[in-house]
């Protein structure tokens, strides 16, 4: 063999292997194929949960909106189903937007936003499904008398013998609101008022909103549109987050604290919550931003879920915040767990070379360390995801770079207290990385897209010391 043939003998799986990586996660929810959005109609009903999603099918832009479907029985490992909703009605002819799912007389019941008149007219329909495969259309229920093109996303429950909805919308001076609905028979359903509604300060739209109790509290989730970046809040398009208050049929929500954002990743939004069979109440979240730039569209799809999350009300009355337990389960092999670890000189430590699928726990000791930066990274000194943390800022650091694929480097944070440990547990997948901060304190998630050359991660510093306390592997 010449050694040109030798060359290109060596150079070709290089070749092969740098184009061969794929962006489809491996345990997070994403389509088959075309676009994704919103997670819709999560619910439990005929022994598996239930997932719907805002649904492309045709392209991996948003647009003619469809209700995608899939079912689990341990909310990681999704099985895809036929679409439950295509337009087809005057009513939602223009698209099938948001909306949520109940379990009445043993049917499931999804209500969802119908979109008409060339996307000018919003209004609630309802569809129902007797074996949680196929359903039925029951058409439209509820109109917004006045202008109706901003009126949706109905979340429904049940509170006593009565059903509540609430829907999305905005004032005639653009304020963000959200307004109630109570029904007998989820058909026939009476306005009950303004549960709430944007200050100056809250935007102009309030996409998605959901309402539970948590504890003794009623939190309010919102979608504001058109907040503005307060320092190291609210730092995306839209934003995810809650008030918590006090609530019952027939009275004034009475917010007490908020609005808190829930996530403080790139990508999160048009969250959605469902109380388990357990009682858990679990969230997940669209993985996303709009406006974003989406790089596996090359692939053939767009869009993901973030992993299931419980949420509890700590003592101090705000939400906390965890991947669910069965993830643990999903830990197929424990590749490296290790002890005390301290970096004086400048090197960096490898933790581990390809990290397509991991969870990686580790506990960084700020009271040990003297560098002023210190973290984790997943790719190399200047792309890739970089999580790490600022003492001079007292904060967490979540910042990525991928020039390559028009994302420019851009952080985003959350304050830590450097007197204790800081437990992080990372979730890294094809394209996306959740960092869970001190067991419940708070969340980041963002998409990532790293090559296959770029999946090495590492402990880096700068000048001075670094002590990991602890750390370990998995492979997901
Ligand atoms: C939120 C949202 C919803 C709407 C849906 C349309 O991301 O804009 O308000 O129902 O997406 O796909």
């Amino acid at each position: 063999m010449n050694s040109l043939m030798l060359i290109i003998v060596i150079l070709l799986p290089l070749c092969f292997g740098a184009d061969n990586y794929s962006w489809y996660p491996t345990f997070h929810f994403s389509p088959p194929k075309g676009w994704m959005n919103d997670p819709n109609g999560l619910s439990y009903y005929n022994g598996y949960y239930q997932a719907f999603y805002q649904y492309n099918p045709y392209d991996t832009e948003s647009g003619w909106m469809h209700w995608g479907h899939a079912r689990s029985t341990n909310l990681l490992k999704w099985e895809h189903l036929p679409i439950a909703l295509t337009p087809s009605l005057p009513e939602d002819i223009d698209g099938i937007f948001s909306g949520s799912a109940v379990v009445s007389d043993g049917n499931l019941i999804l209500m969802y936003t119908g979109v008409s008149g060339n996307s000018t007219h919003q209004a609630q329909c309802l569809a129902n499904s007797t074996d949680g495969i196929n359903f039925d259309k029951l058409g439209l229920v509820l109109k917004k008398n006045g202008s109706d093109l901003n009126f949706r996303d109905p979340k429904v429950w049940k509170q006593g013998d009565s059903w509540f909805v609430i829907i999305g919308s905005k004032t005639d001076d653009d304020r963000g609101e959200v307004l109630l609905y109570q029904s007998l028979d989820l058909k026939s359903w009476d306005y009950q008022g303004v549960l709430a509604q944007a200050d100056e300060t809250l935007g102009y739209m309030w996409e998605c909103p959901d309402f539970f109790t948590l504890g003794d509290k009623q939190i309010l989730l919102i979608n504001p549109q058109g907040m503005e970046q307060n320092g190291y809040d609210y730092q995306n398009l839209y934003q995810t987050g809650y008030f918590v208050g006090t609530w019952q049929p027939g009275e004034q929500y009475i917010i007490e604290k908020g609005f808190k954002e829930i996530d403080h990743g790139h990508d999160f939004y048009a969250s959605q919550t469902f109380l388990a069979p357990d009682g858990r109440r679990i969230l997940i979240g669209w993985l996303d931003m709009w406006e974003s730039v989406f790089p596996e569209r090359q692939e053939g799809w767009a869009g993901m879920l973030t992993l299931p999350r419980e949420l509890t009300l700590s003592l101090n009355g705000t939400i906390e915040i965890r991947p669910i337990r069965e993830v643990e389960d999903y830990r197929t092999e424990d590749v490296v767990s290790n002890n005390s670890v301290t970096l004086n000189d400048d090197s960096i430590f490898v933790l581990k070379e390809q990290v397509t699928s991991n969870e990686i726990i580790i506990e960084l000791d700020p009271v040990k360390s003297n560098a002023s930066t210190y973290g984790v990274r997943l790719g190399d000194e200047d792309q890739g995801v970089f999580v790490y943390v600022d003492t001079e800022k007292q904060r967490l650091f979540v910042e990525r770079s991928y020039p390559q694929f028009n994302i420019s480097r851009s952080d985003r944070s959350v304050a830590v207290d450097l007197s204790n440990p800081i437990y992080l547990d990372i979730f890294v997948d094809s394209s996306s990385i959740e960092v869970f901060v001190n067991d419940g304190e708070s969340v980041l998630s963002s998409r990532i897209y790293p090559t296959e050359l770029q999946r090495s991660l590492a402990v880096f510093h700068s000048e001075g010391s670094v002590t990991v306390n602890k750390y370990s592997i998995w492979n997901i």
